[in-house]
């Protein structure tokens, strides 16, 4: 049977795209395709258009110099949004349909804007590597919150280094510009009717020899995207957190590639009779802001929000930190107690698969060749939960190692508790040999010693950089302690 419109969907995909259109602080662009010779946006910035103001460092979306601010309509929120991004992990064909906005927009008149001003007044330049970024980081969070407290700009600024050290000075800078209700530059308020979501599904091809990624496909329907992973060896893109940084460490290059960030089936996310549905291309920050809207969810919020730097959790997705399959993935500490299922998809149909059971291995998971992740899907939690995370840094570091616990008493006794662990093997895993030996039991300092014991003994650590074997089994031991001196305080003192 032959679906309405299906004819041109696929015609469209077979269509090579001969213009990248996107605005540019404020100016509707066409660019050729056949002209673009970069991988990242911070690239074709620098090297194409000669936009040299946001700084090139570390390539890896850690120190934030290559910051930008990216308006695009969100189907969420049904209005613009604007978000700061590191640009050196962003591909270039990511920007269609975006407003980008660069720190050579903000002036106006020949005027600075005054988030730069009041990084003048403050002395808040030393070097002035790291300004641009800081500003364009502050720039994004008054574009959404006109009237931001200290708390929202220290989060803003997370994921930018200073390296003359003038953060109190920075800080001073943007408390004053939050001093006032910030006005949206006319440039950027006039291109909002302009911008909508991306209706067409997109195919571009790299025209250079040394492209990382030969052939780029940015569906726009599910429909779509599954088709095209059906006939085709594809490497899915999501936020390209993970995928662009082994791009630009030179560990990897792709031939074809599926970019399904602009798919608008999977940007969904909802609750619903208590059971919370992430879709496929929710990234850290969407998942935050509707669960600051869910009483019930404000708990789980706490997890997220140390996730990476706020330019991270502006393209990093919940599903990508699942696929990606690192053994300390941050948010797969909390779904694997959460008992999370994943929903797979591919155009044969559709098949559920528990979290616990989705990794086979180092680096191996239960996806097919022709599947992705459609839904993420967990109870809201009746437990307490209590996460931690040990790292060197608060703000955008790799744990050593990181856990999650849920613990639901009844009087003092312990009716479920779910034990995960990161870190510590080689991928996230459930300590179910702890949690069984807890079930029932009446609450005591001595059997969460045992419990930590437990846990110590089942995890297999390496050493590395980021700690030895020893170390790491120690932190197993007295994360659990910490666990419940935090849910169950009293325990630990009677
Ligand atoms: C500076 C920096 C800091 C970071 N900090 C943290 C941190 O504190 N904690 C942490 O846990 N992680 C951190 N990360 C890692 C990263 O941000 C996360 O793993 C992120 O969630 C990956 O999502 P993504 O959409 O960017 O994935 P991508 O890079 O696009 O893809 C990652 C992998 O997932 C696959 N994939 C993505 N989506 C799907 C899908 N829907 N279905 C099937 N496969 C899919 C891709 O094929 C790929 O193999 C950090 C990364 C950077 C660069
Ligand atoms: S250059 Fe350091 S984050 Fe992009
Ligand atoms: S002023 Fe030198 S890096 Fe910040």
């Amino acid at each position: 049977m032959k679906i309405e419109g299906e004819e041109s969907r696929c015609y469209n995909l077979l269509m090579v795209e001969s213009k990248l259109i996107f605005y540019l602080n404020g100016k509707k662009q066409e660019i050729n395709t056949e002209n673009i010779k970069d991988f990242s946006l911070l690239d074709f910035l620098r090297n194409h258009l000669r936009l040299t103001g946001s700084k090139k460092s570390c390539s890896e979306g850690d120190c934030g110099a290559c910051t930008v601010v990216i308006g695009e309509y969100s189907p969420i929120e049904k209005k613009v949004v604007y978000k700061s991004i590191t640009s050196c992990i962003y591909p270039v064909y990511k920007i269609h349909g975006k407003h980008i906005i660069t720190i050579e927009g903000l002036e106006e008149n020949g005027n600075l804007n005054e988030i730069q001003q009041a990084f003048i007044e403050n002395h808040a330049i030393q070097c002035g590597f790291c300004t641009p970024g800081m500003i364009m980081s502050m720039l994004a969070l008054l574009l959404n919150n006109p009237k931001p407290d200290e708390h929202q700009i220290s989060k803003a600024l997370s994921g930018n280094l200073c390296r003359c050290t003038g953060y109190q000075s920075i800080k001073n800078a943007c408390v004053q510009v939050s001093g006032k209700v910030y006005k949206k530059p006319e440039f950027i308020s006039n291109t909002e009717n302009q911008l909508k979501e991306i209706e067409k599904d997109l195919h571009f091809k790299a025209n250079f020899p040394n492209s990382p990624v030969k052939e780029y496909y940015i569906p726009s329907s599910l429909n779509s995207a599954l088709k095209l992973l059906e006939k085709n060896s594809l490497t899915i893109f999501n936020g390209c957190s993970d995928i662009a940084v082994r791009i630009n460490k030179a560990e990897a290059s792709f031939e074809k590639v599926l970019d399904i960030s602009g798919i608008k089936e999977l940007k969904q996310i909802k609750l619903q009779s208590g059971k919370v549905k992430i879709g496929g291309n929710i990234t850290f920050n969407e998942f935050l802001k509707f669960a600051e809207r869910n009483e019930k969810l404000k708990a789980i919020k706490e997890f997220f929000e140390f996730i990476g730097s706020n330019q991270i959790r502006n393209i990093g997705t919940i599903a990508g930190n699942i696929s990606n399959a690192s053994p300390i993935a941050d948010s797969v500490i909390f779904l694997l107690s959460a008992d999370a299922e994943l929903v797979l998809s591919s155009s044969k149909g559709k098949r559920k698969v528990k979290l616990t059971d989705f990794y086979k291995g180092y680096k191996q998971i239960d996806l097919n060749k022709n599947e992705l992740i459609e839904w993420i899907e967990f109870e809201i939690p009746e437990g307490e939960i209590s996460f931690l995370k040990t790292s060197k840094r608060k703000e955008v570091d790799i744990a050593s190692v990181n856990s999650c616990v849920i613990l639901k008493l009844k009087g003092r006794k312990i009716k479920d508790v779910a034990i995960s662990f990161g870190g510590v093997f080689p991928y996230p895993i459930r300590i179910f040999k702890a949690e069984e030996y807890l079930k029932g039991k009446e609450i005591s300092r001595k059997l969460i010693e045992k419990a930590a014991e437990i846990c110590k003994s089942e995890v297999k650590p390496i050493s590395d950089v980021r700690g030895s074997e020893d170390f790491r089994k120690k932190l197993v031991y007295n994360q659990i302690l910490k666990h419940f001196l935090k849910l169950t305080p009293e325990v630990f003192y009677e």
